[in-house]
């Protein structure tokens, strides 16, 4: 009890913390989690542990259906309201991308039970497609919306739907 108080105390104050993670910290954020939960994949697969591959196959369709909603709800809108034509496409392309992603999802949990050199490969269009995808929204969308809007309108875009964004990846 007194060692916790003692955290407390010396925890800095409020006004000292760095600030809050802007929506595109959290996206890239999201992005690195995905590609780190491919690399247990295959780590898993060249140690033939089935049981992890199991794991974190569940873990990216977990991870992948959260970032996909998020997004869905939070930075594709801002694409179609706020940047003209151009943003609409970028928009319609990716929720297109996004599609072909759950049906990957879909092919993969389905081919859990299989294992094997099927699911490895099926995992590694997976994450083919997932990488042109994550490789666009940072090169190209993600910075055209951050110039496109201040740090505070990008604060307050998720809120302004009623919810920060990780409360949006839990599902609406
Ligand atoms: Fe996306
Ligand atoms: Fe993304």
């Amino acid at each position: 009890m007194a060692q916790a108080a003692a955290t407390v105390a010396a925890s800095p104050p409020v006004g000292a913390l760095p600030p809050p993670p802007t929506l595109i910290d959290c996206i890239l954020r999201d992005h690195s989690n995905t590609l780190t939960l491919f690399s247990y994949f295959f780590k898993a697969t060249s140690l033939g542990d089935a049981a992890v591959q199991d794991m974190t196959a569940s873990a990216l369709a977990l991870d992948l259906r959260l970032h996909s909603h998020a997004e869905t709800v939070v930075l594709y809108p801002i694409l179609q309201s706020r940047l003209g034509p151009s943003g609409a496409q970028w928009a319609t392309r990716a929720l297109a991308e996004h599609s072909m992603i759950e049906q990957s999802i879909a092919d993969v949990l389905a081919l859990r039970s299989v294992g094997g050199q099927a699911l490895e490969n099926r995992m590694k269009q997976m994450q083919t497609e997932i990488i042109a995808h994550l490789a666009e929204e940072e090169s190209q969308i993600l910075p055209t919306v951050a110039a496109a809007l201040s740090q505070v309108c990008w604060a307050c875009a998720a809120a302004q739907r009623g919810k920060p964004w990780h409360a949006w990846q839990g599902g609406p």
